[in-house]
């Protein structure tokens, strides 16, 4: 018999509701509806007041239109699989609550999904045959994470960032740019009609498998303080950072690769819907791995791949009950680090 999962996402500035129809081991997208905060761009980053406060207001609608384009009812549906972390707090409380909600007065299964987790399984909605082992590189807003995937559920920290997650470098420099928030795509688009031609720094290449952009993004201010015509060199500036921290990622992927020996590479994250990524990381590491990488849609945040999480979850028999906690900074189960680095931090 079908599970039909529910999915609930609303942990940073994407109000989302996916419905999953799911068996024999298949897991169909019914649907998925994706309402983002346009409120944000005015400010240049997201004000997290204003985030929860549009979540309240858009969330129920968004998760009936998600039940409506998959031509269910709510009472079709088994399991409500909800990001409890990490993220916003207050925007994940709405969520979290929301669900607890409709899964306590229709007696269904609540699931509580780790939103690393869930950009790790957005790949296999759009390849159902994608199975461990492989490296994940996880790239978003907030984390920057090189994973040793075995099996499902276990997940080892190969390498992360030191400091600015890749995304937040990105739209820092999108800023420093002039251009709109959320930077990746504006960024990647000038890029386009750029020449990496200036000497931007690499950081950290060849040592280890952990990341730094910090200084790339310093490196870049000055740049940006240095040219004579910005509007003139702001392409070329772009083109040259994004080609610096790329490198970056694809060198220390195929590191991960060589390491492991693994033959097949997982992108998810935000940044992963950057098609010169995918690109770029498919010829870096032609002969040695293919890529995996879902369509944008699915790598932005989004509910299908908390669905898809969840349903893992709920196939193993962990599902939540009404004391599930939205968390900013929520534990990742089976996730294992070495102790000597930090904790896998509190955003999106
Ligand atoms: O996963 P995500 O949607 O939200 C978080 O969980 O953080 O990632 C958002 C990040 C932002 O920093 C955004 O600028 C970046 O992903 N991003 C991109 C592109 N599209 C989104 N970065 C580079 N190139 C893109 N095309
Ligand atoms: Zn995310």
């Amino acid at each position: 018999m079908a599970d039909v999962v529910l999915g609930i996402e609303t942990s940073c500035d994407e109000t989302s509701a996916a419905v999953l129809v799911c068996q024999e081991g298949r897991a169909e997208l019914a649907s998925l509806v994706i309402l983002s905060q346009d409120v944000h761009k005015v400010f240049g980053g997201v004000v997290p007041e204003l985030a929860s406060r549009a979540h309240l207001t858009a969330l129920k609608p968004v998760v009936a239109e998600a039940l409506n384009e998959a031509g269910l009812p709510l009472q079709a549906v088994d399991a409500i699989a909800v990001t409890a972390g990490p993220g916003l707090v207050g925007s994940l409380i709405v969520g979290v609550c929301f669900a607890k909600a409709l899964a306590e007065a229709g007696a269904k299964q609540l699931i509580g999904v780790n939103h690393l987790e869930g950009h790790v399984f957005a790949a296999t909605l759009d390849d159902p045959y994608l199975e461990p082992p492989f490296v994940a590189l996880i790239v978003s807003g907030g984390h920057t994470l090189l994973l040793d995937v075995p099996r499902w559920g276990k997940y080892s920290v190969l390498g992360e960032t030191r400091d600015d997650a890749v995304g937040e470098a990105f739209d820092k420099v999108a800023s420093m740019l002039g251009l709109g928030y959320p930077g990746g795509p504006e960024v990647e688009q000038l890029a386009g009609r750029g020449r990496d031609r200036f000497d931007l720094p690499r950081p950290m290449l060849g040592r280890g498998l952990d990341f730094s952009f910090s200084g790339l993004k310093t490196a870049v201010l000055y740049a940006v303080r240095a040219a004579a015509d910005l509007a003139a060199e702001r392409a070329d500036i772009a083109a040259s950072f994004q080609a610096a921290a790329f490198d970056v990622l694809s060198a220390k992927t195929r590191a991960a690769v060589e390491r492991t020996g693994y033959s097949t590479v997982v992108l998810g994250g935000g940044v992963a819907c950057s098609r010169t990524l995918a690109q770029l990381m498919a010829e870096r590491l032609s002969g040695a791995a293919r890529v995996a990488v879902a369509r944008p849609r699915l790598n932005a945040d989004n509910a299908a791949m908390i669905a898809r999480a969840g349903w893992f979850h709920l196939e193993q028999g962990h599902t939540s009950d009404l004391y599930l906690e939205a968390s900013a900074r929520m534990p990742w189960p089976g996730l294992e680090r070495s102790a000597s680095s930090s904790s896998v931090g509190s955003k999106p």
